[in-house]
């Protein structure tokens, strides 16, 4: 297990109340993870305790065998397990994209000489080669976006968490970091996904559902999303593709199962059709 945590409980300083509650959270790797939630239900409390952001107050955690009590393993931990944020104007250090990336380089001690060849692999990787001297102001949303991922990548993580890394940007630029996600996955990383697009989640491996500081459920998306009454505890609306199976239901047409593309809904409503 690449991820282990049991029991994690939070406060904030002043808060009287637990942010996460007894979180129990298993990770393999490689899996891709998509986190979902009502706003405040405790998903950027909980991965902030992955890299240590936040320190663990009550439970256990370990992180690919590392001890999230150890304090001294934090910059290894960190290393390990890198994180792009909802707004990348806020992620940048430098004005000029190589060198934005290059300084976490730096800043991890990694040998001068290793450096040029590792901003241009990350930025290949998130296919922003040919921007290395713009300025990230000058960027598109998806740009700035990938750039910050790509800062990110250099260090060469395990694990990379997205906290809503979606949702300030346009429908393109969001399928841009979406793509680049699956790529990713595909290259062996494990991925965690904050987001508030239950579509993004559809094809995860596992979806982990929380509310209110707690993991309501966790599983399938097949079986998260399609269940209309944990959807609603959860105050999320499921995908269209669900929707209009139950809406198809309420009308007297049954498809023979429910779908979560528009792909498998297609694909639902022609059998319907051959079957008649
Ligand atoms: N720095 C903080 N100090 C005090 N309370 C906080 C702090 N950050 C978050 N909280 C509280 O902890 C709870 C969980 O917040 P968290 O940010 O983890 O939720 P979230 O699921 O990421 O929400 P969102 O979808 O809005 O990002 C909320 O009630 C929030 O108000
Ligand atoms: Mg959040």
């Amino acid at each position: 297990m690449l991820v282990e945590g049991e029991n994690i409980c939070y406060k904030y300083d002043g808060g009287g109340f637990f942010a996460l509650q007894d979180v129990d959270l298993r990770i393999k790797q490689g899996e891709f993870v998509a986190i979902l939630g009502g706003n405040g239900s405790g998903k950027s409390t909980l991965v902030r305790h992955l890299n240590a952001l936040l320190k663990l107050q009550q439970g256990e955690l370990k992180v690919a065998q590392i001890d999230l009590r150890n304090e001294e393993e934090i910059w290894r931990l960190r290393r390990l397990c890198g994180m792009v944020f909802q707004n990348p104007d806020h992620q940048f250090v430098s004005s000029v994209v190589e060198e934005d990336i290059a300084f976490g380089l730096e800043n991890y001690e990694v040998p001068r000489a290793e450096i040029p060849a590792r901003v241009q692999a990350a930025l290949a990787m998130v296919e922003m080669t040919g921007y290395e001297k713009r300025a990230p102001h000058t960027l598109s949303g998806g740009q700035k976006q990938r750039v910050a991922l790509a800062g990110v990548l250099a260090l060469e993580p395990e694990i990379i968490i997205f906290d809503e890394a979606t949702a300030m940007l346009d429908p393109r630029g969001r399928q841009e970091v979406v793509a680049i996600m699956h790529k990713l996955r595909q290259a062996g990383k494990t991925i965690i996904a904050i987001t508030h697009y239950v579509e993004e989640a559809v094809a995860a491996d596992q979806i982990i559902l929380m509310h209110q500081g707690r993991i309501l459920a966790c599983g399938r998306p097949q079986s998260i999303l399609t269940n209309r009454d944990l959807m609603r505890a959860a105050e999320l609306i499921p995908p269209l593709p669900v929707r209009l199976y139950y809406d198809l239901q309420q009308a007297g047409v049954y498809l023979n199962r429910c779908p979560l593309t528009e792909e498998e809904l297609v694909e639902a409503i022609c059998q319907l059709k051959s079957k008649t």
